[in-house]
């Protein structure tokens, strides 16, 4: 059996399945360039049947990929077959991903279909996939529910009509390790023809149990594991990339099977990911949340202080975080800018790069130390903006104790400058407000959160909003040394997001 495990990322589809999450197509371009420098064996582009927007996005991607399989998502329909090939036609390295439901309860509920009819829409999804591509995946949905001789049944049928990787998905994070491993060696022992393929597992994680789940399946034999950075995904997400990729890099010799990734990559990826889709990742998150490495307990930073390995069971580094975070002052130049994004994987073009050296100044006169965060907020902000609607020229604000707070702004509307005010509970209440009036949106605040991107009182302010308008969701986020510019440039970057799914109405999870 092969000490190789690919590596699936699915953080472009199923990640675009959080709550809130979705990208375009600038956005998800940059993530695919990220995550094939990663080193991902392959990436799940997108589901082009669910809408217009994913197609295009998926199209793009797999122009643009050449290293890294480019999979797009499709059900076992002729339709939906068709439009996944016709996005993937052009990548160097092309997958159709096709999927059916096996367990009872969706088979009876979902579909409305006999185990045969199931048997006979994989066969068919697959042969014709088969008919366009050479690399064919099919999934088994909800295959932890579903009756495991049933699954080796389908199974042996997907790989007899071609399917190169078979995939077992616990799809609704039901699965305990012990139970899947022993599911996995079921597969395993009792398909006939599985030593024809890959045998991958999709886990979600709604018992908390994802990596675990993965990493036993992966013990058992299966050598694809599907993941998303940071474990965004439908619901409680996904198994999370790095988690598998750090245990089986830190405990090599408990599961014997490497990846491919570049583990440097992963923290500089894991803050691009976060930055584009609003989801933050929560401080004691494994591997890449900001206290992975953080020693509070002086016992802790005296034993790291005398020897790392005391309290540190990876270094740092190992997974992209500098050690030297102080990077950038105020009279550092173009060049250097350029050679340090270029670490943090932005390759900018020189319109890009002189705008976020415009940003990079004016922030440097505010603010002693640009940190690789600042430098990171700065690049994504200032390269990925869908074409704005709405953009803030001027924003002053009064409060106080004893002052009604109250907002003076002007926005550019199509580069026309517009001027309002507003009165408000609070200043940023007040912002908000007269940047509603002026924008003449009617837009329902769901969610604010306010950040500092990096220590001190000097930090930027990253601040996160999730708006909905007329059943469209959309996150905006704004970073700002003042944290009230911070929020109006998240607010207008939201609405921005609403004006855009206004043009291109779709969300992705919609058609699963
Ligand atoms: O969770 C799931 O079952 C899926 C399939 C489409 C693979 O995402
Ligand atoms: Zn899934």
């Amino acid at each position: 059996m092969s000490d190789k495990l690919l590596i699936f990322d699915t953080t472009l589809r199923d990640g675009e399945q959080s709550p809130g999450a979705s990208m375009n197509t600038a956005e998800k371009l940059r993530i695919a360039s990220q995550l094939e420098k990663l080193g991902v064996d392959v990436m799940e582009a997108g589901f082009p049947a669910a809408s217009q927007g994913d197609f295009e996005a998926v199209s793009k991607i797999a122009e643009e990929i050449k290293d890294a399989e480019v999979a797009a998502l499709a059900r076992t329909s002729m339709a939906d077959i068709d439009k996944a090939w016709q996005a993937i036609s052009k990548a160097e390295k092309p997958r159709i991903h096709t999927f059916i439901a096996t367990s009872d309860i969706h088979m009876k509920y979902k579909l409305n279909m006999s185990r045969e009819q199931v048997i006979e829409n994989a066969i068919n999804g697959v042969k014709y996939a088969k008919s366009l591509t050479e690399s064919v995946e099919f999934s088994a949905e909800d295959g932890s529910r579903s009756d495991p001789d049933f699954l080796c049944r389908i199974f042996e049928a997907a790989i007899a009509s071609g399917a190169t990787v078979v995939n077992l998905p616990d799809t609704v994070g039901y699965a305990i390790p012990d139970e899947f491993e022993k599911l996995v060696r079921h597969v395993i022992k009792n398909t006939s023809n599985i030593d024809k393929a890959v045998l991958s597992v999709h886990c979600h994680n709604d018992l908390g149990l994802a990596t675990a789940n993965t990493l036993a399946a992966i013990n058992a034999g299966a050598r694809q594991a599907e993941v998303t950075i940071n474990g965004i995904g439908e619901r409680a997400g996904n198994t999370s990339l790095e988690e598998v990729v750090m245990t089986l890099k830190t405990r090599p010799g408990c599961i014997p099977v490497s990846t491919d990734i570049e583990t440097t990559l992963i923290h500089p990826t894991s803050r691009l990911v976060s930055m584009i889709t609003g989801i933050m990742v929560q401080p004691n998150k494994a591997i890449v949340g900001a206290n992975a490495f953080a020693h509070e307990a002086g016992i802790h930073q005296d034993g790291v202080l005398k020897n790392p390995m005391t309290y540190e069971i990876m270094q740092p580094e190992t997974v992209g975080i500098s050690s030297n975070k102080l990077v950038m002052g105020k009279h550092s130049g173009r060049h250097a800018l350029r050679s340090r994004l270029k670490e943090l994987g932005f390759n900018l073009s020189d319109d890009e790069l002189q705008l976020v050296f415009t940003k990079f100044k004016e922030l440097a006169d505010k603010k002693k130390h640009v940190l690789d965060e600042d430098l990171e907020a700065l690049a994504t902000e200032g390269v990925l903006r869908t074409t704005d609607v709405f953009s803030l020229e001027y924003i002053h604000v009064s409060s106080g104790t004893s002052v009604k707070p109250i907002a003076s702004v002007t926005i550019r509307i199509n580069e026309r400058p517009h001027e309002g005010s507003a009165f408000g509970n609070g200043p940023i209440d007040a912002a908000f407000n007269a940047i509603a009036k002026l924008t003449g949106t009617e837009s329902e605040l769901l969610r604010f959160s306010v950040s500092a991107i990096s220590g001190g009182t000097d930090a930027q302010g990253e601040v996160t909003v999730r708006l909905r308008e007329d059943g469209l969701l959309s996150l905006g986020r704004g970073t700002d040394a003042d944290i009230i510019t911070a929020s109006a440039r998240a607010y207008i970057n939201g609405l921005n997001r609403l004006e855009f799914l206004k043009a291109h109405p779709y969300t992705a999870s919609e058609a699963l």
